[in-house]
């Protein structure tokens, strides 16, 4: 009976998981989308508090544990600015490949649980336990280096090993000769080394794919390591004989693939060669800032001749990027947007699928700002306007808008398809410097006989221009 209840209570918030996916699929029902992933996480929680697989001895560590995990859930949350969440979401999937890793020994130390399995079924829970501290050690030392590399405490610049395909083929030998070892043990102590051998190649793996990546491309390692840690929470559920989180974790594992997918062809990388890890370079060799860097002038502009040049437009194209996040600028370019609406002047915006720092960065910041949903375009859908517009307005992107990417085949960045604004009849980028941006790579859009600069922190120089507008 009691069994049957958590069933339902699970089968039910199954149902709200994915409404929740629905729902987060777009800007206008992603809050509906997180109060559908909220209730359903509620139902998840009470139901396996009060289900058959707790007994009371174990309630007071549950309990423990999550005053422990919701406090340090309600900081970060509170503390965690919005462009360091990448690192935060690394930093989360590593511990979904911990509790992997952990769960697979537990379980397999525990003489109850072995005692219940003999032959094929006990091959098939050796499998079982094999792949879940596999995938979860690999997502857990992935999760570690991509947190270390986006949040800039090692160098982001990819590091690749000689022999790295090899290498990668050797492990992945290695690891099926253990497992096949790890179901054929009949001693705790040889299975117990297996595992631990397995965990051991696994982590190094994850350490070395993240490693090999470099640069602009680490958005996908992200995605990538989202998908690996929603596997390792179904690979948990196998272990565990939980529905739910073999359900859930289905869910995260496909949506974070299809996801990475989606990334690598806004990118112009393929997908396999994301898989096998160490993309983002060319024959092995490390992603290199070659070649002749851009010249030529650079023509700044003050706020004044940009509110000028604003009023004399008929159509504007804002193009934001990462350094709008970081000068939290969105509400003031949602105030420029309307009020040059009311002017008459057609403003739209473009993002790029991999503008800011996190999938949908810049579409929660106008959401946030409250720029109608109506007026904002995906790269595709307005790429092809730029040449009938009369500016573009960059406010705080680099590498998204650098034309490099499509006219210099050496450049790292070429084959990612970027947002076209030289080809508006005047462009103006506003940064703080010259400095390139997340990949590194110089931006000959800088020196382009169209482009302005306008210099200065995007926050305080959209207040200039602003107030320009208004006088
Ligand atoms: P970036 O190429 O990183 O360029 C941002 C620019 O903003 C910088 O060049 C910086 O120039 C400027 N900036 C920084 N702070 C500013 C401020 N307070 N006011 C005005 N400007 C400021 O950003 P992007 O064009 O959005 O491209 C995103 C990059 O990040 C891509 O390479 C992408 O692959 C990578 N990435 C994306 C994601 C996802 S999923 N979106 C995740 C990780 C990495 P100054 O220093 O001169 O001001």
């Amino acid at each position: 009976m009691e069994s049957t209840l958590s069933s339902s209570a699970y089968l039910g918030a199954a149902i709200f998981f994915i409404l929740s996916l629905g729902g987060l699929s777009h800007p206008e029902t992603a809050r509906r989308g997180n109060l559908y992933g909220v209730i359903g996480m509620t139902i998840a929680v009470v139901a396996t508090l009060l289900g058959p697989m707790l007994t009371r001895a174990g309630m007071p560590w549950i309990i423990g544990a999550m005053l422990v995990g919701g406090s340090i859930g309600i900081y970060a949350a509170r503390v965690i600015r919005m462009t360091q969440m990448p690192e935060l979401v690394a930093l989360m999937h590593s511990l979904v490949g911990l509790a992997a890793v952990l769960v697979g020994f537990a379980n397999y130390l525990d003489p109850v649980i072995g005692a219940r399995y003999t032959g094929a079924e006990h091959t098939l829970h050796g499998i079982e336990t094999c792949l879940g501290v596999l995938i979860g050690a690999v997502t857990f030392s992935g999760s570690i280096m991509a947190f270390l590399k986006l949040s800039g405490r090692i160098s982001g610049r990819p590091v690749i090993l000689p022999a790295r395909h090899a290498l990668n083929l050797a492990a992945l030998v290695a690891v099926i000769v253990l497992g096949i070892v790890f179901s054929g043990a009949d001693s705790i102590g040889a299975g117990t080394l297996a595992l631990l051998l397995i965990t051991a190649i696994a982590l190094a793996f994850g350490v070395h794919m993240v490693m090999a990546i470099g640069g602009a491309d680490m958005p996908v390692v992200v995605s990538m390591l989202n998908s690996y840690s929603g596997w390792a929470a179904a690979a948990t559920g196998f272990m565990l004989y939980n529905d739910l989180l073999i359900v859930t974790g289905a869910l995260v594992g496909s949506s974070g693939a299809i996801l990475s997918y989606i990334m690598c062809r806004a990118m112009n990388r393929r997908f396999l060669a994301v898989i096998a890890g160490g993309f983002g370079t060319d024959g092995g060799t490390p992603t290199a800032i070659e070649g002749e860097r851009p010249s030529g002038e650079v023509v700044a502009v003050t706020a004044a001749e940009t509110a000028e040049l604003l009023r004399a437009a008929k159509s504007v194209i804002i193009v934001p990027g990462y350094g709008m996040a970081v000068a939290q600028a969105q509400h003031r370019v949602s105030e420029i947007t309307d009020f040059l609406r009311k002017q008459g002047v057609q403003v739209r915006f473009a993002i790029h699928p991999v503008a800011g720092r996190m999938p949908g960065h810049m579409n929660v910041l106008l959401a946030e700002a409250r720029v109608p949903y109506d007026i904002v375009f995906e790269m595709d859908e307005i790429n092809d306007e730029f040449p009938d517009t009369d500016l573009a307005m960059v406010i705080g992107a680099n590498d998204i808008v650098n034309p490099a990417a499509e006219e210099d085949p050496a450049s790292p960045l070429a084959g990612m398809p970027v947002l076209q604004v030289w080809k508006a009849r005047t462009s103006i980028v506003m940064k703080r410097s010259m400095a390139s941006g997340y990949a590194g790579v110089d931006n000959p859009l800088l020196f382009r006989e169209n482009n302005r600069m306008l210099f200065g922190d995007a926050r305080k120089t959209l207040d200039e221009v602003y107030a320009a507008l208004r006088a």
